[in-house]
Protein backbone atom coordinates (compact mmCIF):
# COMPACT_ATOMS: atom_id res chain seq x y z
CA UNK A 1 0.00 0.00 0.00
CA UNK A 2 1.15 3.25 -0.80
CA UNK A 3 0.19 4.98 2.67
CA UNK A 4 2.76 7.09 4.96
CA UNK A 5 2.70 4.01 7.87
CA UNK A 6 2.66 5.01 11.82
CA UNK A 7 3.70 1.86 13.18
CA UNK A 8 2.07 0.85 16.93
CA UNK A 9 4.11 -0.91 19.59
CA UNK A 10 1.69 -2.86 21.50
CA UNK A 11 2.35 -3.64 24.89
CA UNK A 12 -0.72 -5.25 25.51
CA UNK A 13 -2.22 -2.57 27.39
CA UNK A 14 -6.40 -1.93 26.86
CA UNK A 15 -6.00 1.04 25.29
CA UNK A 16 -3.68 0.37 22.23
CA UNK A 17 -6.75 -0.24 19.66
CA UNK A 18 -8.06 3.00 20.49
CA UNK A 19 -4.93 4.55 20.21
CA UNK A 20 -4.70 2.94 16.89
CA UNK A 21 -8.52 4.13 15.95
CA UNK A 22 -7.27 7.69 17.15
CA UNK A 23 -4.22 7.69 14.38
CA UNK A 24 -7.12 6.41 11.62
CA UNK A 25 -9.62 9.01 12.68
CA UNK A 26 -6.55 11.46 11.40
CA UNK A 27 -6.35 9.96 8.18
CA UNK A 28 -2.76 8.69 8.71
CA UNK A 29 -2.78 4.81 8.18
CA UNK A 30 -1.50 2.71 11.10
CA UNK A 31 -0.92 -1.04 12.13
CA UNK A 32 -0.67 -2.69 15.16
CA UNK A 33 2.41 -4.76 15.40
CA UNK A 34 3.43 -6.98 19.08
CA UNK A 35 6.07 -5.45 21.17
CA UNK A 36 8.96 -7.26 19.82
CA UNK A 37 8.83 -7.32 16.32
CA UNK A 38 12.67 -7.45 14.91
CA UNK A 39 13.85 -4.20 13.59
CA UNK A 40 14.65 -5.41 10.43
CA UNK A 41 10.79 -5.95 9.91
CA UNK A 42 9.87 -2.80 10.88
CA UNK A 43 12.51 -1.24 8.72
CA UNK A 44 11.24 -3.36 5.96
CA UNK A 45 8.02 -0.73 6.28
CA UNK A 46 9.14 1.91 6.55
CA UNK A 47 7.57 3.89 9.08
CA UNK A 48 7.12 7.43 9.22
CA UNK A 49 6.54 7.22 13.21
CA UNK A 50 6.43 4.66 15.86
CA UNK A 51 4.20 4.82 18.82
CA UNK A 52 5.15 2.72 22.18
CA UNK A 53 1.65 2.26 23.50
CA UNK A 54 0.33 1.62 27.13
CA UNK A 55 0.33 -1.97 28.88
CA UNK A 56 -0.22 -1.84 32.88
CA UNK A 57 3.19 -3.46 34.12
CA UNK A 58 6.46 -2.01 35.47
CA UNK A 59 9.24 -1.75 33.69
CA UNK A 60 11.16 -3.04 36.50
CA UNK A 61 9.19 -6.27 36.21
CA UNK A 62 11.71 -9.59 35.57
CA UNK A 63 9.33 -10.53 32.63
CA UNK A 64 8.64 -6.60 31.20
CA UNK A 65 8.07 -6.72 27.74
CA UNK A 66 10.83 -4.44 25.70
CA UNK A 67 10.90 -3.30 22.25
CA UNK A 68 14.18 -3.91 19.68
CA UNK A 69 16.60 -1.23 20.84
CA UNK A 70 17.53 -0.43 17.50
CA UNK A 71 14.15 1.44 16.43
CA UNK A 72 15.84 4.49 18.18
CA UNK A 73 18.19 4.05 16.27
CA UNK A 74 16.34 4.77 13.06
CA UNK A 75 16.05 8.29 12.77
CA UNK A 76 12.11 7.77 13.18
CA UNK A 77 10.29 10.71 15.50
CA UNK A 78 8.54 8.05 18.60
CA UNK A 79 5.79 8.90 20.85
CA UNK A 80 5.58 6.65 23.94
CA UNK A 81 2.43 6.50 25.61
CA UNK A 82 2.01 4.91 29.57
CA UNK A 83 4.68 1.79 29.69
CA UNK A 84 6.20 3.53 27.31
CA UNK A 85 7.40 6.23 28.79
CA UNK A 86 8.91 3.99 31.93
CA UNK A 87 10.28 2.04 28.88
CA UNK A 88 12.14 5.29 27.46
CA UNK A 89 13.25 6.11 30.79
CA UNK A 90 14.58 2.64 31.80
CA UNK A 91 16.22 2.22 28.35
CA UNK A 92 17.51 5.88 28.27
CA UNK A 93 19.36 6.26 32.16
CA UNK A 94 16.30 7.81 33.75
CA UNK A 95 14.46 5.94 36.72
CA UNK A 96 10.69 4.95 36.50
CA UNK A 97 9.72 4.07 40.14
CA UNK A 98 6.18 2.09 40.65
CA UNK A 99 3.40 2.99 42.77
CA UNK A 100 0.79 1.38 44.51
CA UNK A 101 -1.69 2.40 42.08
CA UNK A 102 -2.80 0.13 39.16
CA UNK A 103 -5.47 2.59 37.67
CA UNK A 104 -5.67 5.29 35.37
CA UNK A 105 -6.62 8.61 37.00
CA UNK A 106 -8.54 12.24 35.94
CA UNK A 107 -5.40 14.49 36.61
CA UNK A 108 -4.86 18.47 36.08
CA UNK A 109 -1.72 18.90 34.43
CA UNK A 110 -0.03 22.06 33.13
CA UNK A 111 1.77 21.70 29.79
CA UNK A 112 4.87 23.78 28.45
CA UNK A 113 5.47 25.65 25.28
CA UNK A 114 6.38 22.69 23.07
CA UNK A 115 5.78 22.09 19.83
CA UNK A 116 3.65 18.42 20.91
CA UNK A 117 1.14 20.53 22.69
CA UNK A 118 0.99 23.46 20.28
CA UNK A 119 -1.81 25.62 20.59
CA UNK A 120 -3.15 23.95 23.47
CA UNK A 121 -0.43 24.83 26.08
CA UNK A 122 -1.35 25.74 29.64
CA UNK A 123 -3.55 23.49 32.28
CA UNK A 124 -5.72 20.59 31.16
CA UNK A 125 -7.19 17.42 32.13
CA UNK A 126 -5.47 14.31 31.08
CA UNK A 127 -6.55 10.14 31.81
CA UNK A 128 -3.10 9.61 33.58
CA UNK A 129 -1.48 6.29 34.48
CA UNK A 130 -1.17 6.86 37.70
CA UNK A 131 1.00 3.01 38.28
CA UNK A 132 4.74 4.81 38.00
CA UNK A 133 6.48 7.72 38.52
CA UNK A 134 9.41 8.98 36.46
CA UNK A 135 11.93 10.14 39.19
CA UNK A 136 14.79 10.54 36.83
CA UNK A 137 14.97 11.84 33.53
CA UNK A 138 16.26 10.01 30.68
CA UNK A 139 19.40 11.19 28.75
CA UNK A 140 19.06 14.05 26.40
CA UNK A 141 14.89 14.53 27.65
CA UNK A 142 13.45 17.72 29.44
CA UNK A 143 10.06 17.90 31.41
CA UNK A 144 6.97 19.46 29.70
CA UNK A 145 4.32 18.52 31.61
CA UNK A 146 3.46 18.44 35.15
CA UNK A 147 1.08 18.78 38.29
CA UNK A 148 2.21 18.63 42.11
CA UNK A 149 1.04 15.36 41.95
CA UNK A 150 2.70 14.22 38.80
CA UNK A 151 5.71 16.21 38.74
CA UNK A 152 7.28 15.18 35.11
CA UNK A 153 4.08 13.70 33.27
CA UNK A 154 5.70 14.36 30.17
CA UNK A 155 9.10 14.48 28.54
CA UNK A 156 10.59 15.27 25.02
CA UNK A 157 14.05 14.97 23.34
CA UNK A 158 13.14 17.65 20.75
CA UNK A 159 15.95 17.01 18.82
CA UNK A 160 15.58 13.26 17.70
CA UNK A 161 11.76 13.61 17.93
CA UNK A 162 11.28 11.44 20.94
CA UNK A 163 8.00 12.43 22.98
CA UNK A 164 6.83 10.31 25.79
CA UNK A 165 3.32 10.90 27.99
CA UNK A 166 2.62 9.22 31.20
CA UNK A 167 -0.85 10.07 30.59
CA UNK A 168 -3.15 8.75 27.70
CA UNK A 169 -4.11 11.08 24.76
CA UNK A 170 -6.25 8.16 22.85
CA UNK A 171 -9.02 8.60 26.08
CA UNK A 172 -11.85 11.03 25.71
CA UNK A 173 -10.96 11.77 29.32
CA UNK A 174 -8.03 13.67 28.23
CA UNK A 175 -9.36 16.57 26.80
CA UNK A 176 -6.80 17.95 24.49
CA UNK A 177 -6.17 14.46 23.78
CA UNK A 178 -6.73 14.84 19.73
CA UNK A 179 -4.59 17.67 19.53
CA UNK A 180 -1.78 16.35 21.14
CA UNK A 181 -2.02 12.97 18.64
CA UNK A 182 -2.49 15.45 15.51
CA UNK A 183 0.34 17.70 17.05
CA UNK A 184 3.05 14.62 16.58
CA UNK A 185 1.26 13.17 13.60
CA UNK A 186 1.39 16.82 11.47
CA UNK A 187 3.90 19.30 12.95
CA UNK A 188 6.57 16.43 14.40
CA UNK A 189 6.53 13.58 11.55
CA UNK A 190 4.67 16.17 8.93
CA UNK A 191 2.71 13.37 7.93
CA UNK A 192 -0.04 14.25 5.18
CA UNK A 193 -3.17 12.75 6.22
CA UNK A 194 -3.21 10.47 3.01
CA UNK A 195 -5.30 7.30 4.46
CA UNK A 196 -8.87 7.76 3.17
CA UNK A 197 -11.24 5.10 2.70
CA UNK A 198 -11.74 5.53 -1.19
CA UNK A 199 -8.04 5.09 -2.52
CA UNK A 200 -8.07 2.51 0.50
CA UNK A 201 -11.21 0.76 -1.70
CA UNK A 202 -9.10 1.28 -4.78
CA UNK A 203 -5.76 0.16 -3.69
CA UNK A 204 -7.94 -3.22 -2.32
CA UNK A 205 -9.41 -4.09 -5.39
CA UNK A 206 -6.22 -4.03 -7.21
CA UNK A 207 -4.46 -5.57 -4.58
CA UNK A 208 -7.32 -8.35 -5.00
CA UNK A 209 -7.04 -8.81 -8.69
CA UNK A 210 -3.55 -9.51 -8.81
CA UNK A 211 -3.84 -11.73 -5.85
CA UNK A 212 -6.77 -13.59 -7.48
CA UNK A 213 -5.99 -13.40 -11.51
CA UNK A 214 -8.41 -15.18 -13.07
CA UNK A 215 -9.55 -18.11 -10.30
CA UNK A 216 -12.32 -18.09 -7.94
CA UNK A 217 -13.29 -17.24 -4.65
CA UNK A 218 -15.87 -18.15 -2.37
CA UNK A 219 -18.05 -16.58 0.15
CA UNK A 220 -20.44 -17.34 2.71
CA UNK A 221 -22.41 -13.93 3.02
CA UNK A 222 -24.75 -13.95 5.99
CA UNK A 223 -25.75 -10.66 5.86
CA UNK A 224 -24.15 -9.17 8.63
CA UNK A 225 -21.89 -5.68 7.89
CA UNK A 226 -18.32 -7.55 7.48
CA UNK A 227 -19.30 -10.13 5.12
CA UNK A 228 -21.32 -7.72 3.31
CA UNK A 229 -18.74 -5.23 2.64
CA UNK A 230 -16.37 -8.22 2.23
CA UNK A 231 -18.11 -9.64 -0.64
CA UNK A 232 -19.30 -6.31 -2.20
CA UNK A 233 -15.49 -5.58 -2.41
CA UNK A 234 -14.51 -8.92 -3.69
CA UNK A 235 -17.37 -8.80 -6.23
CA UNK A 236 -15.61 -5.03 -7.05
CA UNK A 237 -12.64 -6.55 -8.06
CA UNK A 238 -13.45 -9.97 -9.58
CA UNK A 239 -17.63 -10.08 -10.66
CA UNK A 240 -18.26 -13.32 -11.48
CA UNK A 241 -15.68 -15.41 -10.42
CA UNK A 242 -16.68 -14.59 -7.13
CA UNK A 243 -19.91 -16.83 -5.86
CA UNK A 244 -21.54 -16.01 -2.73
CA UNK A 245 -23.33 -18.70 -0.75
CA UNK A 246 -26.19 -17.16 1.42
CA UNK A 247 -27.86 -19.68 4.00
CA UNK A 248 -31.49 -18.34 5.00
CA UNK A 249 -31.79 -20.66 8.16
CA UNK A 250 -35.16 -19.53 8.80
CA UNK A 251 -33.72 -17.62 12.38
CA UNK A 252 -33.76 -13.75 10.59
CA UNK A 253 -35.54 -11.23 11.22
CA UNK A 254 -38.36 -9.74 9.25
CA UNK A 255 -37.57 -8.80 5.98
CA UNK A 256 -34.21 -9.83 6.20
CA UNK A 257 -33.46 -12.76 3.56
CA UNK A 258 -35.19 -11.04 1.07
CA UNK A 259 -33.40 -7.80 1.68
CA UNK A 260 -30.23 -9.88 1.05
CA UNK A 261 -30.82 -11.13 -1.84
CA UNK A 262 -32.43 -8.38 -3.00
CA UNK A 263 -29.40 -6.13 -2.74
CA UNK A 264 -26.76 -8.39 -3.54
CA UNK A 265 -28.38 -10.38 -6.39
CA UNK A 266 -30.91 -7.80 -8.11
CA UNK A 267 -28.81 -4.16 -7.48
CA UNK A 268 -25.15 -5.82 -7.17
CA UNK A 269 -25.64 -8.34 -9.69
CA UNK A 270 -23.73 -10.89 -7.43
CA UNK A 271 -23.42 -14.78 -8.28
CA UNK A 272 -25.29 -15.59 -5.19
CA UNK A 273 -26.81 -19.20 -4.05
CA UNK A 274 -29.74 -18.14 -1.65
CA UNK A 275 -30.45 -21.64 0.24
CA UNK A 276 -33.70 -21.87 1.63
CA UNK A 277 -32.66 -24.26 4.65
CA UNK A 278 -35.57 -23.20 7.44
CA UNK A 279 -36.84 -26.36 7.24
CA UNK A 280 -33.94 -28.17 8.07
CA UNK A 281 -32.89 -26.00 10.39
CA UNK A 282 -36.40 -25.99 12.53
CA UNK A 283 -36.18 -29.98 12.27
CA UNK A 284 -32.88 -30.12 13.92
CA UNK A 285 -33.57 -27.83 16.61
CA UNK A 286 -37.56 -29.37 17.35
CA UNK A 287 -37.42 -29.97 21.34
CA UNK A 288 -34.38 -28.25 22.00
CA UNK A 289 -34.33 -26.25 24.81
CA UNK A 290 -30.85 -25.50 26.01
CA UNK A 291 -29.13 -22.34 24.41
CA UNK A 292 -25.59 -24.08 23.80
CA UNK A 293 -27.21 -26.92 22.46
CA UNK A 294 -28.89 -24.60 20.05
CA UNK A 295 -26.30 -22.79 19.19
CA UNK A 296 -24.09 -26.02 18.50
CA UNK A 297 -26.86 -27.40 16.21
CA UNK A 298 -27.00 -23.83 14.37
CA UNK A 299 -23.17 -23.67 14.18
CA UNK A 300 -23.04 -27.66 12.58
CA UNK A 301 -25.65 -27.48 10.65
CA UNK A 302 -24.56 -24.00 9.19
CA UNK A 303 -21.46 -25.59 7.98
CA UNK A 304 -23.01 -29.01 6.77
CA UNK A 305 -25.16 -26.85 4.46
CA UNK A 306 -22.84 -24.40 3.34
CA UNK A 307 -20.66 -27.44 2.59
CA UNK A 308 -22.80 -29.43 0.27
CA UNK A 309 -23.90 -25.95 -1.55
CA UNK A 310 -19.83 -25.91 -2.08
CA UNK A 311 -19.61 -28.76 -3.11
CA UNK A 312 -21.84 -28.82 -5.76
CA UNK A 313 -19.39 -25.49 -7.29
CA UNK A 314 -16.60 -28.24 -6.78
CA UNK A 315 -13.05 -26.88 -6.52
CA UNK A 316 -12.02 -22.62 -5.26
CA UNK A 317 -8.92 -21.04 -4.65
CA UNK A 318 -9.87 -18.72 -2.46
CA UNK A 319 -12.00 -18.52 0.82
CA UNK A 320 -13.33 -15.41 1.45
CA UNK A 321 -13.13 -14.50 5.66
CA UNK A 322 -14.93 -11.41 6.67
CA UNK A 323 -12.06 -10.80 9.88
CA UNK A 324 -11.29 -7.13 10.76
CA UNK A 325 -8.69 -5.49 12.49
CA UNK A 326 -9.71 -6.00 16.17
CA UNK A 327 -9.59 -9.80 15.36
CA UNK A 328 -6.64 -9.24 14.00
CA UNK A 329 -4.75 -7.38 16.89
CA UNK A 330 -7.13 -9.47 19.95
CA UNK A 331 -5.57 -12.64 18.31
CA UNK A 332 -1.36 -11.76 17.85
CA UNK A 333 -0.06 -10.20 21.10
CA UNK A 334 1.65 -13.23 22.60
CA UNK A 335 0.64 -13.34 26.65
CA UNK A 336 -1.88 -11.08 25.67
CA UNK A 337 -4.38 -12.45 23.74
CA UNK A 338 -7.94 -12.02 24.41
CA UNK A 339 -9.57 -15.40 22.90
CA UNK A 340 -13.32 -14.65 21.53
CA UNK A 341 -15.56 -17.36 22.32
CA UNK A 342 -18.62 -18.04 21.01
CA UNK A 343 -19.21 -15.45 18.48
CA UNK A 344 -19.04 -17.22 15.24
CA UNK A 345 -21.09 -19.26 13.49
CA UNK A 346 -19.57 -22.59 12.90
CA UNK A 347 -15.93 -21.33 12.42
CA UNK A 348 -14.45 -22.86 9.69
CA UNK A 349 -15.75 -25.58 7.28
CA UNK A 350 -13.56 -28.94 6.93
CA UNK A 351 -15.06 -29.89 3.69
CA UNK A 352 -14.68 -27.59 0.97
CA UNK A 353 -12.20 -27.51 -1.59
CA UNK A 354 -9.80 -24.19 -1.22
CA UNK A 355 -6.43 -23.61 -1.11
CA UNK A 356 -6.17 -20.06 0.48
CA UNK A 357 -8.42 -17.94 2.48
CA UNK A 358 -8.36 -14.44 1.68
CA UNK A 359 -9.45 -11.58 4.12
CA UNK A 360 -10.04 -8.21 2.11
CA UNK A 361 -10.88 -6.38 5.70
CA UNK A 362 -8.03 -7.42 7.59
CA UNK A 363 -7.03 -4.25 8.20
CA UNK A 364 -10.07 -2.39 8.56
CA UNK A 365 -12.27 -1.24 12.08
CA UNK A 366 -15.61 -1.57 12.41
CA UNK A 367 -16.59 1.85 11.30
CA UNK A 368 -14.14 1.94 8.32
CA UNK A 369 -15.83 -1.16 7.25
CA UNK A 370 -18.41 0.71 7.14
CA UNK A 371 -17.22 3.37 5.33
CA UNK A 372 -15.68 0.97 3.03
CA UNK A 373 -19.70 -0.33 2.42
CA UNK A 374 -20.68 3.17 1.43
CA UNK A 375 -17.75 3.87 -0.93
CA UNK A 376 -18.97 0.58 -2.70
CA UNK A 377 -22.30 1.52 -2.79
CA UNK A 378 -24.07 -0.48 -0.37
CA UNK A 379 -27.29 0.62 1.15
CA UNK A 380 -27.00 2.49 4.56
CA UNK A 381 -29.55 0.91 6.54
CA UNK A 382 -27.54 -2.56 5.73
CA UNK A 383 -24.22 -0.93 6.17
CA UNK A 384 -25.39 0.88 9.78
CA UNK A 385 -26.92 -2.68 10.76
CA UNK A 386 -26.69 -3.59 14.52
CA UNK A 387 -24.57 -6.56 15.48
CA UNK A 388 -27.05 -9.69 15.34
CA UNK A 389 -25.92 -12.97 16.81
CA UNK A 390 -25.35 -16.00 14.24
CA UNK A 391 -27.75 -18.01 15.76
CA UNK A 392 -29.83 -15.07 15.26
CA UNK A 393 -33.71 -15.63 16.72
CA UNK A 394 -32.88 -18.82 18.26
CA UNK A 395 -31.39 -17.35 20.92
CA UNK A 396 -34.34 -15.31 21.32
CA UNK A 397 -36.73 -17.34 21.89
CA UNK A 398 -36.30 -18.58 25.41
CA UNK A 399 -37.28 -22.50 25.01
CA UNK A 400 -38.35 -24.51 22.06
CA UNK A 401 -38.43 -23.00 18.98
CA UNK A 402 -41.45 -22.56 16.18
CA UNK A 403 -42.50 -21.46 13.63
CA UNK A 404 -45.36 -19.81 15.02
CA UNK A 405 -42.75 -18.28 18.00
CA UNK A 406 -40.43 -17.11 15.29
CA UNK A 407 -43.34 -15.20 13.30
CA UNK A 408 -44.61 -13.93 16.14
CA UNK A 409 -41.31 -12.58 17.32
CA UNK A 410 -40.49 -11.68 14.06
CA UNK A 411 -43.39 -9.16 13.61
CA UNK A 412 -43.05 -7.66 17.73
CA UNK A 413 -38.95 -7.08 16.97
CA UNK A 414 -39.90 -5.27 13.96
CA UNK A 415 -42.60 -3.04 15.45
CA UNK A 416 -40.20 -2.27 18.13
CA UNK A 417 -36.98 -1.43 15.39
CA UNK A 418 -39.75 0.52 13.48
CA UNK A 419 -40.49 2.72 16.66
CA UNK A 420 -36.63 3.31 17.38
CA UNK A 421 -35.84 4.25 14.21
CA UNK A 422 -38.79 7.09 14.31
CA UNK A 423 -37.20 8.11 17.12
CA UNK A 424 -34.28 8.49 15.84
CA UNK A 425 -32.49 6.35 18.35
CA UNK A 426 -31.17 4.24 16.04
CA UNK A 427 -27.56 5.36 16.19
CA UNK A 428 -27.34 6.13 20.16
CA UNK A 429 -28.67 2.59 20.70
CA UNK A 430 -25.74 -0.20 20.27
CA UNK A 431 -28.07 -3.52 20.30
CA UNK A 432 -31.93 -3.60 20.40
CA UNK A 433 -34.39 -5.90 20.00
CA UNK A 434 -37.28 -8.44 21.03
CA UNK A 435 -37.38 -11.49 22.95
CA UNK A 436 -40.06 -13.72 23.13
CA UNK A 437 -39.91 -15.36 26.49
CA UNK A 438 -41.47 -19.09 27.26
CA UNK A 439 -44.11 -17.88 29.74
CA UNK A 440 -47.90 -17.03 29.43
CA UNK A 441 -49.77 -15.24 31.61
CA UNK A 442 -53.20 -13.76 32.04
CA UNK A 443 -54.66 -10.89 30.57
CA UNK A 444 -57.91 -9.13 29.38
CA UNK A 445 -58.75 -8.09 26.02
CA UNK A 446 -62.15 -6.27 25.27
CA UNK A 447 -63.96 -8.25 27.92
CA UNK A 448 -62.19 -11.84 27.54
CA UNK A 449 -59.95 -13.25 29.47
CA UNK A 450 -56.59 -14.43 27.57
CA UNK A 451 -53.29 -16.52 28.39
CA UNK A 452 -50.60 -15.32 25.76
CA UNK A 453 -47.12 -14.43 25.83
CA UNK A 454 -45.01 -12.21 27.57
CA UNK A 455 -42.74 -10.48 25.36
CA UNK A 456 -39.61 -8.49 26.87
CA UNK A 457 -37.96 -5.48 25.04
CA UNK A 458 -34.13 -5.25 25.32
CA UNK A 459 -31.84 -2.24 24.42
CA UNK A 460 -28.12 -1.55 25.86
CA UNK A 461 -25.35 1.13 25.18
CA UNK A 462 -22.02 -0.26 25.06
CA UNK A 463 -18.49 0.00 23.40
CA UNK A 464 -17.18 -3.12 23.61
CA UNK A 465 -20.05 -5.00 23.72
CA UNK A 466 -18.69 -6.75 26.76
CA UNK A 467 -20.07 -4.63 29.02
CA UNK A 468 -23.36 -2.54 28.79
CA UNK A 469 -25.98 -0.56 30.12
CA UNK A 470 -29.43 -0.81 29.29
CA UNK A 471 -30.61 2.07 27.32
CA UNK A 472 -32.52 4.52 28.73
CA UNK A 473 -35.48 4.87 25.89
CA UNK A 474 -37.96 7.46 26.95
CA UNK A 475 -41.58 6.38 28.62
CA UNK A 476 -43.19 7.56 25.07
CA UNK A 477 -41.18 5.56 22.56
CA UNK A 478 -41.79 2.27 24.86
CA UNK A 479 -45.53 2.67 25.27
CA UNK A 480 -45.44 3.39 21.32
CA UNK A 481 -43.46 0.08 20.91
CA UNK A 482 -45.82 -1.87 23.75
CA UNK A 483 -49.65 -0.60 22.16
CA UNK A 484 -48.37 -1.31 18.55
CA UNK A 485 -47.23 -4.81 19.35
CA UNK A 486 -50.10 -6.02 21.66
CA UNK A 487 -52.57 -4.22 18.86
CA UNK A 488 -50.58 -5.42 15.81
CA UNK A 489 -49.22 -8.83 16.33
CA UNK A 490 -51.55 -11.24 18.75
CA UNK A 491 -50.47 -13.61 21.16
CA UNK A 492 -48.55 -11.36 23.09
CA UNK A 493 -50.52 -10.00 25.96
CA UNK A 494 -47.63 -8.64 28.15
CA UNK A 495 -44.96 -6.72 27.36
CA UNK A 496 -41.58 -5.83 29.94
CA UNK A 497 -38.60 -3.64 29.32
CA UNK A 498 -35.07 -5.20 30.60
CA UNK A 499 -33.56 -3.31 33.11
CA UNK A 500 -30.61 -4.92 33.86
CA UNK A 501 -27.03 -4.28 32.90
CA UNK A 502 -23.99 -6.65 31.57
CA UNK A 503 -23.12 -7.88 34.24
CA UNK A 504 -24.71 -9.39 35.64
CA UNK A 505 -27.07 -9.89 32.66
CA UNK A 506 -25.46 -10.64 29.07
CA UNK A 507 -26.77 -8.85 26.49
CA UNK A 508 -28.97 -11.57 24.40
CA UNK A 509 -30.89 -13.71 26.84
CA UNK A 510 -29.90 -17.25 25.91
P1 LIG B 1 -23.91 -11.44 25.18
O1 LIG B 1 -25.30 -11.98 25.12
O2 LIG B 1 -22.86 -12.49 25.38
O3 LIG B 1 -23.62 -10.81 23.74
O4 LIG B 1 -23.79 -10.30 26.15
C1 LIG B 1 -22.53 -10.03 23.39
C2 LIG B 1 -22.61 -9.76 21.90
O5 LIG B 1 -22.42 -10.97 21.20
C3 LIG B 1 -23.55 -11.30 20.43
N1 LIG B 1 -23.76 -12.75 20.55
C4 LIG B 1 -23.50 -13.63 19.57
N2 LIG B 1 -23.04 -13.46 18.30
N3 LIG B 1 -23.15 -15.79 17.96
C5 LIG B 1 -22.89 -14.54 17.49
O6 LIG B 1 -22.50 -14.40 16.32
C6 LIG B 1 -23.61 -16.05 19.21
O7 LIG B 1 -23.83 -17.18 19.59
C7 LIG B 1 -23.79 -14.90 20.05
N4 LIG B 1 -24.23 -14.75 21.34
C8 LIG B 1 -24.18 -13.43 21.61
C9 LIG B 1 -24.68 -10.49 21.00
O8 LIG B 1 -25.70 -10.25 20.05
C10 LIG B 1 -23.97 -9.25 21.44
O9 LIG B 1 -23.76 -8.37 20.35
Amino acid sequence: MNHELVLILNFGGQFNQLIARRIREANVFCEVVPYNTPVEKIKEKSPKAIVLAGGQTSVTDEKAPKCDEEIFNLGIPVLAVGYGMQLISYLFDGQAVRTENLEYKKADIELSDNILFSGIEGKTTVCMDASFHITKLPEGFKAIAGSDEYTISAIADDSRKFYALQFHPEVSMTDKGKDIIDNFLFRICNLSADWKMDSFVEEAIKHIREKVGNKKALCALSGGVDSSVAAALMHKAIGDQLTCIFVDHGLLRKNEADQVEEVFKNQFNLNLIRVNAENRFLGRLKGVTDPETKRKIIGEEFIRVFEEEAKKIGHVDFLVQGTIYPDVIESGVGDNAVIKSHHNVGGLPDHVDFEEIIEPLRLLFKDEVRMAGLVLGLPEELVWRQPFPGPGLAIRIIGEITKEKLDILREADHIFRDEIAKAKLNKDISQYFAVLTNMRSVGVTGDKRTYDYTLALRAVTTTDFMTAEWARIPYEVLQKASNRIINEVGCINRIVYDITGKPPATIEWE
